[in-house]
């Protein structure tokens, strides 16, 4: 790895799984940091769940990660800024949400119409300590009462990340924590397991933020193939764009707005295709739709800087007609690519029950019914989170973060006086699972610079290392 971010001179040394026998080797390590009060509560619900450890891969399957309820005790903070949302939460394993908060950047979004990572950054580090205090006061816990941290690691900006990144590490080191690095894309996907406790390994997901567009299909934790992703932008890019040259009200970022004027309008009136149709596979294309949008709306004379609240009726109508239509084809392109992604996943997988569908633009109404229905007519079922657990937030870092402690992979509590330059684990580029081979489509363009390994081989990596 040409990066500077590999995992070997990194400080988190997240995933790196505990060498056996794990459980011993973790319970030391935290007996030097931890006062005994601390350990029997930390460890003892651990040891219930885990004695008799066996390599993950061979673990049979009612022991591994679809058991719950087995440490009802485990209180987890999870922190969240890879993006442009500082969120913290904290989860007992049990999954009950003691809190949740959540510092939106709104303001700097319709300043700079997108995310300016260094703005961005500023952001974060101004709010973070209140954000974290506040869900702690809000959960009423103190930091004593947690038994780990949980937070991004990647894939995301790199600026971003290290203020959370800092700021658990930090927190961690002082009262001597363990730490769990996250996967923030694995975290939208999990979060699901919370909201639905029947929803099982494996599952498929498909994951639509502002970054990513991912159809995987979860064999288990830690274990993902991915069926299709972005050969450019994602879903949530496509609204962002669009609402801006509408000149729609960005305060709740794109999505919402052109969710809401899209009610208004004709989805039929502008025949928009839909993208890479004649590609049979599951990747996604959002670059040439939004190229479309535009036009259109140069065609149509819209003026994006007169706000939507300002325009005429006939100006306001032509707008609303350009949002549902947009939002008719970015949704088509996910049914169908979706539809496909069931056939193959249920070849691999035949007993596959579930589909989730997380990530921001997963809060979306017409998304939602829209999907539900491809899944039943392939004979699935829909889990979709409440809107506020799919767009970026604590609660599914900090589930995450359980749901890897609970199988012994996290990192011992950092120094309690780490430096402030510390060289830091962050994972901005960083795949979840393998591509499906069958998969592959000649459209894809893997932009292979500063790739970190995927996480699913990252695990198999460390399952095979051990004796
Ligand atoms: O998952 P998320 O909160 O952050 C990222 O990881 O990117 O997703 C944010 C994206 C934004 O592009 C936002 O416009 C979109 O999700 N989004 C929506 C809706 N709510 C948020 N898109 C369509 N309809 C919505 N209701
Ligand atoms: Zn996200």
């Amino acid at each position: 790895m040409a990066s500077l971010l590999s995992s070997s001179s990194s400080t988190i040394s997240r995933l790196t799984l505990l060498r056996k026998p794990s459980l011993h080797y973790s319970i030391k390590t935290l007996q030097k940091f931890h006062g005994h009060r601390k350990l029997s509560k930390l460890i003892l619900p651990f040891l219930r769940a885990s004695t008799n450890y066996v390599p993950f891969s061979s673990r049979p399957k009612a022991q591994t990660a679809n058991s719950f309820g087995q440490d009802e005790e485990l209180v987890v903070l999870g922190i969240e800024t890879s993006c442009d949302d500082t969120a913290a939460a904290v989860v007992r394993s049990s999954g009950e949400i003691l809190s949740q908060v959540v510092s939106s950047q709104a303001e700097l979004l319709v300043r700079y119409g997108g995310v300016a990572p260094k703005m961005a950054e500023e952001a974060h580090s101004l709010v973070i300590d209140q954000v974290v205090q506040e869900a702690l006061d809000k959960a009423n816990v103190t930091e004593e009462d947690l038994s780990a941290v949980a937070v991004t690691i990647g894939p995301g900006l790199s600026l971003c990340l290290r203020v959370g990144v800092r700021k658990a590490r930090k927190l961690a080191g002082a009262y001597a924590l363990p730490i769990v690095g996250v996967h923030h894309m694995e975290a939208h996907a999990l979060v699901a397991r919370l909201v639905e406790k029947q929803l099982q390994f494996p599952f498929m997901a498909l994951l639509v933020s502002g970054g990513h567009n991912l159809l995987i299909l979860a064999h288990d934790l830690g274990h993902y193939i991915q069926l299709g992703t972005t050969i450019d932008d994602a879903i949530g890019e496509a609204y962002d764009k669009t609402a801006k040259w509408l000149g729609l009200d960005m305060r709740k970022s794109g999505g919402p707005a052109v969710e809401e004027l899209a009610r208004e309008g004709d989805e039929n009136s502008i025949g928009f295709k839909v993208p890479m149709k004649q590609h049979k596979d599951c990747n996604f294309s959002y670059a040439g739709l939004k190229t479309q949008v535009g036009l259109a709306i140069e065609s149509k004379n819209i003026d994006a800087s007169i706000p939507i609240a300002s325009a005429s009726s006939e100006d306001r109508r032509a707008r609303a007609d350009i949002a549902a239509s947009f939002q008719r084809v970015a949704v088509l392109h996910l049914e169908d690519k979706c539809e496909r992604a069931i056939e193959w996943a249920l070849k691999i997988e035949p007993c596959i029950k579930y589909l989730v569908v997380s990530g921001g633009v997963a809060s979306n109404q017409y998304v939602r019914s829209r999907l539900n229905k491809i899944v039943e007519k392939k004979g699935l079922q829909l889990v979709c989170p409440p809107p506020s657990l799919c767009t970026d937030n604590g609660v599914m870092i900090a589930w995450t973060g359980i749901e890897h402690f609970r199988m012994g992979r996290y990192d011992p509590p950092p120094a309690a006086c780490e430096p402030e330059d510390a060289l830091l684990d962050l994972r901005p580029r960083w795949p979840l699972g393998e591509e499906y081979a069958e998969g592959k489509s000649e459209a894809r363009s893997l932009k292979t610079a500063r790739l970190h390994p995927s996480l699913t081989s990252l695990i198999q990596a460390s399952i095979q290392q051990q004796p």
